[in-house]
């Protein structure tokens, strides 16, 4: 094997992993629904063989007979049964969905073995079938975390503490030219939506050093930020009015200091970032904050574009670093990714995972709205998927990056962009200010 080939197979192994772990349940669990926004999680797992027997074994030709029945196929479709109905659905159950997973696998490595020999195919299909298989082990994360009844999961695994000093502060990104997106030739695994890599010039601007916390946005809730208008957009208000929105999902009403999480209840930590909030709810705390003094006045959510360069840009050798901190790939001591520790760091926990201009937690924690709608890269062309970015480009998505500390370290890139519609929480989501700075100086 090749070093690729072995980080392939390395790669998709512990997503296998980590997906048997998520659902090592009886099966009663397995089909329960917790919510219309996501499937249950015995649909997940058949779904990750059926993709992967389509991209892998069939190379994406959906004409070509693949493991499963095509009726019964056809039920993992995710494009024609929406997630509401999908328990409705005569599933395969959880003993048969796993056998049939492990013999997709077995073939998938075979063919991996063979690669560059008597096999010609892409190594880059692979690495998108694991970021597949990891992103729908966190969208299962998701429904865990809505979940009634007691923990399933435990308590999640430890997390460095927080350093005072740093929530509510802000760098400066001195403004300029820098280089947005990645080629194949630099990142092999980068999906299509991230390439190509293009200069584009960024007015100067400052962010948050850290994302804003529960104690921050507790600010707002306090001050009756969701009953005044004034900070709200005329969809987020109709939108807050309609769902009924009064504080982040699952923190309680007693003074928002309690909520559940993945079962357990506890005390708000006010030094965690604030997570589970759509992005109406982030453009409106930024609004009040930058009004009432909360934060320095004009305070907004950052671009996309703004965010990638405060995150990649290395302004004194002028080029773009693999990741935030340099090119050590993702560790403890870096950033909380993996889904284990099942909740954000506080803020001022990974200093040693800070960019070149100082900005912190950018990758792991929290997904991090953006205020930029989800559009293709000058020269965007799709991958063997091609219906994972292009038919949602132009769509009523706002883009979240950085990843939460679900998403699995193998599958994540500063340039990685992930899109929701704005109304959505369920997501491990949050975000960061900015603000515009007039001219160029730093
Ligand atoms: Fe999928």
């Amino acid at each position: 094997m090749t070093d690729l080939t072995e980080t392939l197979a390395r790669d998709l192994e512990a997503a296998r992993q980590r997906t048997l772990r998520l659902t090592d349940h009886d099966e009663p669990e397995l089909l329960r629904q917790h919510t219309p926004l996501l499937s249950p999680l015995v649909w997940d797992l058949a779904h990750i063989g059926q993709q992967e027997d389509l991209w892998l074994l069939r190379r994406g030709d959906a004409r070509r007979e693949g493991l499963l029945p095509a009726d019964v196929e056809a039920l993992y479709d995710a494009f024609t049964h929406p997630r509401a109905v999908r328990s409705r659905l005569p599933l395969l159950p959880p003993v048969e969905a796993r056998s049939f997973c492990g013999e997709v696998r077995g073939r998938v490595l075979d063919r991996l073995g063979r690669l560059g020999r008597d096999d010609d195919g892409d190594p880059f299909d692979f690495a998108m079938v694991v970021s597949h298989e990891q992103q729908h082990d966190e969208t299962m994360l998701q429904a865990l975390d809505l979940r009634s009844g007691p923990p399933l999961l435990g308590a999640g695994t430890p997390l460095p503490p927080g350093r005072s000093g740093v929530a509510g502060t802000s760098v400066l990104v001195p403004g300029g030219e820098f280089v947005l997106g990645v080629d194949a030739a630099d990142e092999p695994f980068s999906l299509d939506n991230e390439r190509p890599a293009h200069v584009v010039d960024v007015p100067s601007f400052r962010i948050g050093r850290v994302p804003v916390t529960n104690a921050e946005y507790a600010g707002f809730v306090a001050d009756g930020g969701y009953g005044d208008r004034r900070w709200w957009s005329e969809r987020g208000w109709a939108h807050r009015v309609e769902a009924g929105l009064e504080r982040p999902q699952s923190w309680s009403a007693d003074g928002t200091r309690t909520r559940t999480r993945f079962g357990v209840v506890e005390t708000v930590p006010g030094d965690e970032p604030v997570q589970h909030v759509t992005y109406f709810e982030a453009e409106a705390y930024a609004a009040w904050a930058g009004a009432t003094g909360a934060a320095p006045a004009g305070a907004r959510l950052p671009t996309e574009v703004e965010w990638e360069k405060a995150a990649v840009w290395d302004p004194a050798t002028r080029r773009r670093r693999r990741f935030p901190w340099g090119s050590a790939e993702p560790s403890s001591a870096l950033a909380n990714l993996g889904g284990d520790a099942l909740r954000p760091a506080p803020v001022g926990a990974y200093p040693a995972g800070a960019s070149a201009y100082g900005v912190e937690q950018l990758m792991g924690d929290v997904w991090e709205w953006t205020s930029s709608d989800f559009t293709p890269w000058p020269g965007f062309r799709p991958m063997l998927y091609a219906d994972y970015s292009a038919p949602f480009f132009g769509g009523d998505y706002k883009v979240l990056r950085g990843g939460s500390w679900a998403v699995g370290a193998s599958i994540l890139r500063p340039g990685f962009r992930n899109w929701d519609h704005p109304i959505r929480r369920q997501v491990f989501s949050g975000f960061r200010l900015a603000w515009s700075v007039d001219g160029t100086a730093a």
